[in-house]
């Protein structure tokens, strides 16, 4: 988590989306409540899930009942005390009384159900999911994208950030989740509105493993809008059993796992169609993918080309800047930096150390630059253009990329390399980040890259004719479904997701070969200036060519094992 996301404005900062009081009574509604329940409301904002709970209780208990069932079976946190009070006001008005010393303000990663030392809830030896399974229901809607304090970072990570055996991502929603996982007795429901990129997007793969290991799910459509978030959101319904479910429930439909378990990313979206098409490889056996590099700032270095020629405002010169605790402190992960390291920095401070580092100065007028030139390479940005685009865009790449190297490596930011370097000048393909489907494009011999334009480069020994036979599968429309629909839903196209793709080995030979030449005739065409777009003649006709067909031998779709008890560690 970057120090600029705990820079953020206060609301995003705390994922801060309230829920509708008229989409909190609809879930209501829908789960099991009795005088009996134990429930916790982990981040209870102004408490749109609370009322509606506390109101149907009240109407089934004597007021002396509901007061004890108040006091004894309802939990909750909230970090921010403008929302705690709010709620509080409200249940004052409401003639609740005063409220539950049990709902309180503070940091859910920080509070354990107080029959515990809470101590243990951040001490990664101490922390035991076991003790911990408290509660019949757990309801509510986590904060989405919000920032974890950096000193609890670690600690967190330590605790949750692994679970049999797989990564679940460090975001609040993600570690919310698994915590209340462990808050759940055996037959307990947790209920909780998420985002929706839950359901494909490559980093919660490890939590959807974890859920489907020891839970029966369920996602279904959260009833009523939201106004507040423009992010897509669900209803996570699991009720803990401490062993898989053979299937899973998605929007109505039953997924085996075994189908889910097929796919590269555990995919809650993947149905008996789809899974077929994952049973003889990914693209990744064929090809390496990566993104590019992130500059910090493309206008110092990065030109446009027109005709030929580019417009240079700045003049760069290397120079020696002074190391300084300041500085370093600046752009430390976190703002951190272990005692040791700063002690070495404060004596280099002193002794007035230096590290090369560049500097620039606007010229008066900007210098014309005709192309090629040694301080230029030809630079990789996104663009919508399919099948090839001629270059559009240079970097200053003066002694091999060496001020743009500096500038990373001495800039305010934390991560100071350079991704995608060892591809450099490689022969590949390119696709934009950003976009609906993969705008996939030959990528000649030579280009530095950027990371808004990810590529893939065969792995050594892989056939030459594969780039464009992958070139042709990236292009056509039954690719990109299983694309957005199975492997990543959201707008991004990221490197990994290239490589999770299925190698289209059910095409045959003959299918094969013919694909292969015209993506080179496509090619040759494009780069005398044709344009090709998804609505061409040719490229519709690719999707032909790459058509399911029934293949001998062809894995069938299998779990891998029988459904296990999982342990949570
Ligand atoms: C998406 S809002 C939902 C609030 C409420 N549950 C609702 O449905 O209206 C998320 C809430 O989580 C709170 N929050 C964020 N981080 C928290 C944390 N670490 N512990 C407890 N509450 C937190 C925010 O202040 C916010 O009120």
């Amino acid at each position: 988590m970057s120090v600029t996301r705990l820079s953020r404005d206060p609301k995003r900062q705390l994922g801060q989306y309230f829920t509708p009081d008229t989409t909190a009574a609809a879930i209501v509604r829908e789960v099991p409540l009795s005088p009996d329940s134990r429930i916790l409301e982990p981040s209870f904002g102004k408490g749109a899930f609370i009322f509606p709970v506390v109101e149907t209780l009240a109407s089934a208990l004597t007021p002396d009942e509901f007061r004890d069932w108040c006091q004894n079976n309802l939990y909750g946190c909230e970090i921010d005390a403008a929302a705690y009070d709010a709620f509080g006001d409200i249940w004052r008005a409401r003639g609740f009384g005063p409220v539950p010393a049990n709902l309180e303000v503070c940091d859910f990663f920080t509070w354990l159900p107080p029959s515990c030392d809470r101590t243990a809830a951040i001490d990664p030896r101490r922390y035991s999911p076991c003790a911990l399974e408290q509660f019949d229901l757990i309801i509510g809607n986590p904060p989405f994208g919000g920032s974890i304090e950096p000193c609890l970072q670690d600690p967190l990570d330590a605790i949750f950030g692994v679970r049999n055996g797989k990564k679940i991502k460090k975001e609040t929603y993600a570690f919310f989740i698994v915590k209340s996982g462990d808050l759940l007795k055996p037959g307990g429901t947790l209920v909780f509105i998420c985002s929706d990129t839950l359901l494909t997007i490559p980093t919660m793969t490890g939590l959807r493993l974890l859920l489907q290991s020891y839970c029966d799910v369920r996602i279904s459509e959260v009833p009523g809008t939201f106004s507040d978030t423009n992010q897509d959101m669900l209803l996570l319904t699991v009720t803990k059993q401490h062993r898989a479910s053979p299937h899973i429930t998605v929007f109505g439909k039953a997924i085996p796992l075994a189908e889910i378990e097929v796919t590269p990313n555990a995919s809650w979206r993947v149905d008996t169609d789809m899974a077929r098409y994952f049973g003889g490889g990914t693209l990744g056996d064929k090809m390496v993918a990566t993104s590019g590099m992130t500059i910090g700032k493309n206008s110092l270095f990065v030109r446009q080309i027109t005709n030929g020629l580019i417009e240079e405002p700045y003049d760069f010169a290397l120079c020696e800047q002074k190391i300084t605790v300041e500085h370093e402190l600046a752009r430390a992960r976190l703002g951190k930096i272990s005692n040791r390291r700063l002690q070495r920095l404060r004596e280099m401070e002193a002794g007035g150390v230096t590290e090369k580092a560049i500097k620039w100065s606007s010229r008066e007028t900007a210098m014309r630059v005709a192309l090629p030139h040694p301080d230029y390479r030809d630079y990789n940005k996104a663009c919508s253009q399919i099948i090839y685009s001629d270059p559009e865009w240079v970097v200053f790449w003066r002694d091999d990329g060496e001020y743009v190297y500096r500038f990373k490596k001495t800039g305010k930011w934390y991560l100071h390399g350079v991704g995608g370097k060892r591809y450099f000048g490689r022969e590949g393909l390119s696709w934009a980040l950003i976009a609906s489907r993969l705008y996939a494009r030959y990528l000649p011999a030579g280009y530095i890259l950027d990371s808004g334009a990810p590529c893939a480069f065969l792995r050594e020994g892989v056939e030459y004719d594969e780039l464009f036979f992958i070139l042709g599968w990236a292009l056509t429309d039954l690719c990109n479904m299983i694309l957005k629909k199975v492997l990543n839903h959201t707008r991004n196209i990221q490197s990994k997701d290239f490589e999770r793709l299925p190698y289209p080995f059910w095409v045959q030979r003959s299918a094969k070969q013919q694909a292969v030449d015209i993506l080179k005739m496509l090619l040759q065409r494009a780069r005398t200036g044709e344009r090709f777009s998804f609505k061409s003649e040719e490229v519709r006709a690719l999707n032909r060519l790459y058509e399911w067909h029934d293949v001998k031998g062809a894995k069938r779709t299998q779990r891998r094992g029988a459904p296990r008890q999982l342990s949570f560690f």
